[in-house]
């Protein structure tokens, strides 16, 4: 078999090398990928913003199956525009991407069928955004209606700041676009679990579950990131929760979808607030998280390329992942300044030593090839990520495997997995 995966980050170099690991495949292909998937796959030419590109990638290539990695060519239809041609495509259409990239949608949407979420109104104007910010106590979160590439969602202190926030998105001012609609909602306090799951329009299969850590400084401080780690372990949720979730908020999503007419395939991210009346959805995702898919991977046993493929061909029915027992973690090593200006184009080093801790992958997010030198080429750089028999080790391993590397500029969190210990003496 081969298999084409579209993107270019850590989760993609994620993906190939799970889909690499397994028996049936000839080979991989990702467009446009970047200088560590290059070490792993055969990387071509792709703009993820033109559907033409990547029907010509699809059409060049032939692939048995196509991945798609990233929200942006998810929400530009490539999902429609390939399975037209006739291929194999893991991944939801347009219309079902609306769970992520509508976030009013996804709200009346789960309005309508009960599944748990923060209160909110959707406003359109100033004044409505003035009369909507009444009805709740700060702080208040207010969040633009689109892709916003993580900054989207804004935490407000006061009802004044809200209402100036709605009027930034809603004019242009704040973002790239001004937005039609934003949410306004009730902030929600608790844990954040992300609980994955792969679905094919019917069936529901959830993955690991993981945490992420979205601040870019130690203790969750500073602005959002795209995700500065993440780890996995069983215990991050009691099967009953677990059970909990997929009764009452990742399967009746798929059903609602499915009788809505936008049948809902590939993975949906639930990314959920464990709050003190039970867990509420924040936002879904519409694809693999990053970089909870670095870590989840990492666990998996199972062959991947199996799953995807009872997912797309309706057979999930029969499938249960394995996953190792213990725990993986991902950290990010990022080039100082991101999620603000950064500097690219600087050598990378220590790598070959990283890996020979145990336990240890490195997954390239933002590098390239520049002559015979691999340099930094992004805000995040690597994800280092290590599994092991318990999070301790698994943490350990990667900060081991972390001390190895050098880039000028190299920062990365040291407190990934803090939220763990906590739980432990809770
Ligand atoms: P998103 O950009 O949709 O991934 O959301 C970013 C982050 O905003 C989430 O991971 C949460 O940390 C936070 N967030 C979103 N909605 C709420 C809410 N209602 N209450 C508290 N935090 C929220
Ligand atoms: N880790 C959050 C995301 O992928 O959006």
């Amino acid at each position: 078999m081969k298999v084409l995966v579209f993107g270019s980050g850590g989760r993609e170099h994620a993906l190939v090398w799970a889909i690499k690991r397994s028996e049936r495949i000839t080979e991989v292909v990702c467009a446009p990928g970047n200088g560590g998937i290059a070490q792993d796959a055969r990387v071509v030419p792709a703009d993820l913003k033109d559907l033409n590109s990547m029907v010509r990638v699809a059409e060049a290539e032939r692939p048995d199956l196509i991945v798609i990695g990233p929200e942006l060519p998810l929400s530009l239809g490539v999902v429609d525009a390939l399975r037209d041609r006739g291929f194999r495509v893991f991944g939801p259409t347009r219309e079902a991407a609306m769970l992520e990239t509508s976030k009013g949608f996804a709200k009346r949407f789960m309005q309508r069928n009960n599944i748990p979420t923060a209160a909110y109104v959707i406003c359109s104007s100033v004044q409505e955004a003035e009369q909507a910010v009444e009805l709740f106590h700060p702080p208040i979160v207010v969040k633009a209606d689109g892709l916003a590439a993580g900054k989207g969602v804004v935490l407000c202190p006061s009802r004044h700041t809200a209402v100036e926030t709605a009027q930034g998105m809603l004019s242009g001012a704040l973002l790239e676009v001004a937005e039609k609609q934003v949410v306004i909602e009730e902030c929600l306090a608790g844990e954040e679990i992300s609980l994955l799951c792969l679905t094919d329009g019917k069936h529901v299969v959830p993955l690991a579950p993981a945490q992420d850590h979205k601040r870019v400084g130690e203790g969750d401080t500073g602005p959002n990131t795209g995700g500065m780690g993440a780890y996995s372990c069983d215990d991050l949720l009691e099967p009953a929760m677990q059970e909990w979730i997929l009764h009452h908020i990742a399967e009746p999503t798929v059903r609602g979808m499915a009788e809505e007419d936008t049948p809902f395939t590939g993975v949906l991210y639930c990314g959920l607030m464990m709050t003190a009346r039970g867990p509420q959805v924040l936002e879904f995702n519409v694809r693999f998280g990053d970089p909870e898919t670095q870590a989840i991977l990492a666990r998996l046993e199972s062959d991947l390329v199996e799953l995807i493929e009872a997912a797309v061909d309706r057979r999930l029915a029969e499938i249960a992942p394995r996953w190792s027992p213990g725990a993986s973690v991902c950290v990010v090593a990022s080039s100082s300044g991101y999620p603000g200006t950064f500097r690219s184009g600087f050598p990378i080093g220590g790598l070959s030593a990283a890996v020979k801790v145990p336990g240890v992958q490195v997954f390239h997010a933002g590098t390239a090839i520049n002559g015979e030198q691999l340099v930094t080429a992004g805000g995040r750089v690597l994800g280092v990520t290590a599994a092991a028999t318990s999070l301790d080790e698994a943490l350990a391993r990667a900060y081991q495997a972390l001390a190895e590397i050098q880039f000028e500029g190299i920062y990365y969190r040291r407190d990934i997995g803090h939220r763990a210990a906590t739980r432990r003496n809770a």
